[in-house]
C-alpha cells in the first residue's frame, strides 16, 4: 500500500543562501525508520502535477516527525520554500532502499561521504551509526564556505573533514581529494556516500570491492514508485558483468559500489 498524508508543516528555514531546513509532522513518520530513504513531495502550485523527490535527513518517531534539507532549483523547490508553518504538504513516502545500517556494530569505523546536497540523507545514517556505537568519521564537500551546512550537527556525531572548492573553508579542493589524503589512516569498517556522479564515481573507484560501501544514486523521478521507468539506471551483473537496467526509485537509491555504471 502506497502512503499518503498531507503532513503538517512545523517548520521552514533557510540554513544557508537556496538551501532549506523543513520540519514535517504526521503519522507518515511512524513508517519511516532507514536513511537514504526518500518522500515524494506535490509543490502546492496546482500547475506543478509532478512530485520532487526528496531525501528524509532526520526522523523523530518520537514526535512524529521529519525533517528534509533541499536546495531551491527550479519551480518545484522555489514553491516549496515558500511554503510556511502551519500550512499541509502533501507527501508519498517514505519510498526507496535506503541504507543498510542495521548492519552497523559497536566500535565500527563508519566513514561517511557527502557533497553538497548529498549530505541531507547522511546526516540520519550518522545519527543512527552514532547511537550504535560507531566511531563516524565524516568526509563532507561544498563549493564555498558561503554554501556550508551542517557541520556542527555532524561534529557532535564525530570527526568530520571539510572541503571545499575554492579553500574558503576546510581543505581546499574536492572531497575525493580529502579521500586520498586522509584515507591511508583509516579502516572504514561501512562506507555511505552521497553526492555528485563525479563524486560517487571516486567512492566506487576507491571502494570498489570493499564489502559494505554503498552510494546513492540520483535520477529524474516521475512516479516515484517503480511504475513508470522514468529514473533506470545502469548495473552490471557481478559475475558475466553483463548489463541490465534498475529503477533508481524502488530498487534504489542506494546501491553497493561496484554495482552501478557511473
Ligand atoms: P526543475 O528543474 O524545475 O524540475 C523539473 C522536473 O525535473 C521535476 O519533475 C523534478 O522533480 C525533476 N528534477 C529536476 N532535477 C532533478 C534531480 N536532480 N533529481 C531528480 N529529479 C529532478 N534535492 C535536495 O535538495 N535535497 C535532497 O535531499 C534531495 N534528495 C533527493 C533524493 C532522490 C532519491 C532524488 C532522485 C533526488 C533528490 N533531490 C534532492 C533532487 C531534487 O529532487 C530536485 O532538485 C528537484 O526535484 C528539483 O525540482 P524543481 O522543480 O525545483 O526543479
Ligand atoms: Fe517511475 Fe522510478 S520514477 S519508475
Amino acid at each position: 500500500v502506497l502512503k499518503q498524508e498531507d503532513m503538517l508543516i512545523v517548520q521552514q528555514k533557510m540554513i544557508a543562501p537556496k538551501i532549506f531546513e523543513l520540519v514535517l509532522q504526521g503519522e507518515l513518520v511512524n513508517e519511516m525508520s532507514t536513511p537514504g530513504q526518500f518522500i515524494h513531495c506535490k509543490p502546492s502550485r496546482t500547475d506543478l502535477l509532478l512530485r520532487r523527490p526528496i531525501s528524509l535527513s532526520s526522523i523523530d518517531r518520537e514526535n512524529k516527525r521529519c525533517t528534509i534539507i533541499y536546495r531551491v532549483e527550479g519551480d518545484g523547490t522555489k514553491n516549496m520554500s515558500e511554503m510556511v508553518s502551519g500550512e499541509t504538504m502533501d507527501v508519498l513516502g517514505p519510498l526507496g532502499s535506503g541504507f543498510p545500517v542495521e548492519e552497523i556494530t559497536s566500535n565500527e569505523v563508519v566513514v561517511i561521504v557527502g557533497g553538497g546536497i548529498g549530505i541531507p540523507p547522511l546526516y540520519e545514517v550518522a545519527r543512527q551509526a552514532h547511537e550504535r556505537g560507531a566511531k563516524v568519521i565524516s568526509f563532507l564537500g561544498y563549493a564555498s564556505k558561503k554554501v556550508v551546512y551542517y557541520v556542527d550537527e555532524f561534529k557532535k556525531l564525530g570527526d568530520v573533514i571539510v572541503s571545499t572548492d575554492d579553500g574558503s573553508f576546510g581543505e581546499k579542493g574536492h572531497v575525493g581529494m580529502s579521500l586520498d589524503k586522509h584515507l591511508p589512516q583509516i579502516k572504514a569498517d561501512a562506507v555511505y556516500a552521497c553526492g555528485a556522479k563525479g563524486m560517487l564515481a571516486k567512492v566506487d573507484d576507491v571502494f570498489h570491492d570493499h564489502p559494505r560501501a554503498y552510494i546513492s544514486m540520483e535520477e529524474r523521478m516521475a512516479c516515484g514508485v517503480g511504475a513508470c521507468y522514468a529514473c533506470v539506471c545502469h548495473v552490471k551483473d557481478e559475475k558475466d558483468q553483463s548489463l541490465s537496467m534498475k529503477k533508481v526509485c524502488d530498487e534504489g537509491p542506494v546501491f553497493k559500489t561496484g554495482e552501478v555504471v557511473l
